[in-house]
């Protein structure tokens, strides 16, 4: 294992300061999609240039797409309009991003490309299905692996037919992948979520000029819309916020600055999870970035409480439970997540890996098949496995604040997919993370 694969944090310390938190990468995958799939030219600020968004961004690339890449964030997109793309030569390698895979699965669908989609080993695991079923429903040709996962092979079918679509999982990639085929297809796409899901894609054509109704779980949007060129300002995420949310409630004596967060309402589980724990946190200067609103997060250490996770918060908070995790092994008493199945299929088994890691450190957890129970007392020193799972390594990080001997995260170097610079800039807060 490389030592960049390998995280040591000495325990104790308190966050203090501002912490400015890189883009949004859900925002950042679709500026960069929506861009490449408008007619003009788009200008995109504050992207997350980490390895899952770089991942769409050299696919769309090998489709002909002419993306400039400014720095600190800025990108100009140059749109070939939705009939625009060209079959790339070779496949498309999606990293470790499953985002980038089923929302280009959508795309590339309904536009007709001839396609190899492969990812790493965590993608190569990941359920695909969720997506082929639906799109080969429109009448699009996409073939998985015999266990539904990737590599994904895409054929040109002609033109889709639109579907009404009850998803049988709360998934915003599956939603957006459905809808952005639905943009190529004759007729009106209707799809319906169990509970509502993060709605980036449904804000964001509507900036790029697309008719798309939506709200309260469900969306259509009509065959042979075109996309204007539009200028995007992507938030900063608040799913690495969450991070030094939990790290300076959890640490006595921090508090916290976090500016431009985005608190997409599809987002906030995290904010209304924190606050009934009993987390010091406000809200301050609530403002828009473009079709998103966004706010300053203010955050200073409290007694947490354990919680029982109200069930709607469950889709709010998905990519947030790891460090939720943390938080509860912190709080007075058991904090208890239920109705979460979808969390071990994410990067990781997110159930299991934590509850591995937790229980390493000394913590009383108890796992079901969609969750986990998990009782707050001291933290010990360990060595755990981050499994490659970005969010697992960052969790265990922050964990380091209340333990009672160093961390060592091993595998953690996916760190880089959806926050680049987080040891540096978790240092320069406070967490006594080894250089
Ligand atoms: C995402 C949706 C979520 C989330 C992922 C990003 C998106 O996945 O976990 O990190 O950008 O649409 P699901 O929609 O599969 O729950």
């Amino acid at each position: 294992m490389s030592p960049a694969d390998t995280l040591e944090v000495a325990p104790g310390g308190a966050l203090a300061g501002t912490v400015t938190v890189p883009g949004d990468k859900s925002v950042s995958h679709r500026a960069v999609m929506f861009g490449a799939l408008a007619d003009g030219v788009c200008a995109v600020e504050g992207c997350l240039m980490g390895e899952d968004v770089v991942s769409t961004i050299n696919a769309f690339r090998a489709m002909g797409v002419r993306i400039d890449d400014l720095g600190d964030g800025r990108l100009t997109v140059h749109g070939v309009g939705v009939d625009g793309l060209a079959d790339p030569a070779a496949a498309l390698d999606l990293g470790n991003s499953g985002t980038s895979m089923r929302l280009l699965c959508g795309i590339l669908a309904g536009a007709g490309i001839r396609a190899t989609l492969v990812g790493d080993a965590s993608l190569s695991r990941r359920p695909m299905r969720r997506v082929s079923e639906p799109l080969n429903s429109m009448g699009a040709r996409i073939e998985t692996a015999p266990g539904g996962t990737p590599p994904l092979r895409l054929a040109p079918a002609g033109r889709l037919h639109a579907i009404d679509y009850a998803l049988p999982v709360a998934s915003a990639q599956v939603k957006s992948a459905v809808l952005l085929a639905g943009l190529f297809a004759d007729g009106v796409t209707h799809v319906h979520e169990p509970a509502p899901t993060r709605d980036h894609t449904e804000r964001m054509l509507g900036t790029f000029g697309v008719a798309i109704d939506y709200g309260g779980g469900h969306a259509a949007l009509a065959g042979g819309q075109r996309l204007r060129a539009a200028a995007v300002q992507v938030p900063a995420d608040i799913s690495s916020a969450a991070f030094f949310l939990v790290g300076a409630s959890i640490a006595p004596g921090s508090e916290l600055m976090l500016p431009a967060i985005g608190v997409n309402p599809t987002r906030t589980g995290i904010l209304e999870i924190l606050a009934a724990m009993g987390a010091d946190l406000t809200r301050q200067y609530e403002r828009r970035c473009g079709d998103e609103p966004v706010a300053d997060l203010r955050v200073a250490s409290a007694p947490l409480r354990g919680i029982t996770i109200p069930p709607h918060t469950v889709p709010l908070a998905i990519d947030e439970f790891p460090v939720i995790f943390v938080a509860a092994a912190c709080a007075e008493g058991t904090t208890v997540l239920r109705g979460a199945e979808e969390l071990r299929h994410k990067e990781s088994d997110r159930i299991a890996v934590m509850a591995e890691g937790l229980s390493a450190l000394g913590v009383a957890v108890e796992t079901f098949d969609d969750g986990i129970a998990i009782t707050g007392g001291p933290i010990g020193g360990g060595r755990g496995d981050a499994r490659g799972d970005h969010r697992i390594a960052m969790a265990f990080a922050m964990a380091a604040l209340r333990a009672s001997g160093p961390i060592v995260i091993d595998n953690a170097a996916a760190i880089a997919t959806s926050f680049p610079g987080f040891a540096a800039m978790a240092r320069a807060a406070g967490l006594r993370i080894a250089s």
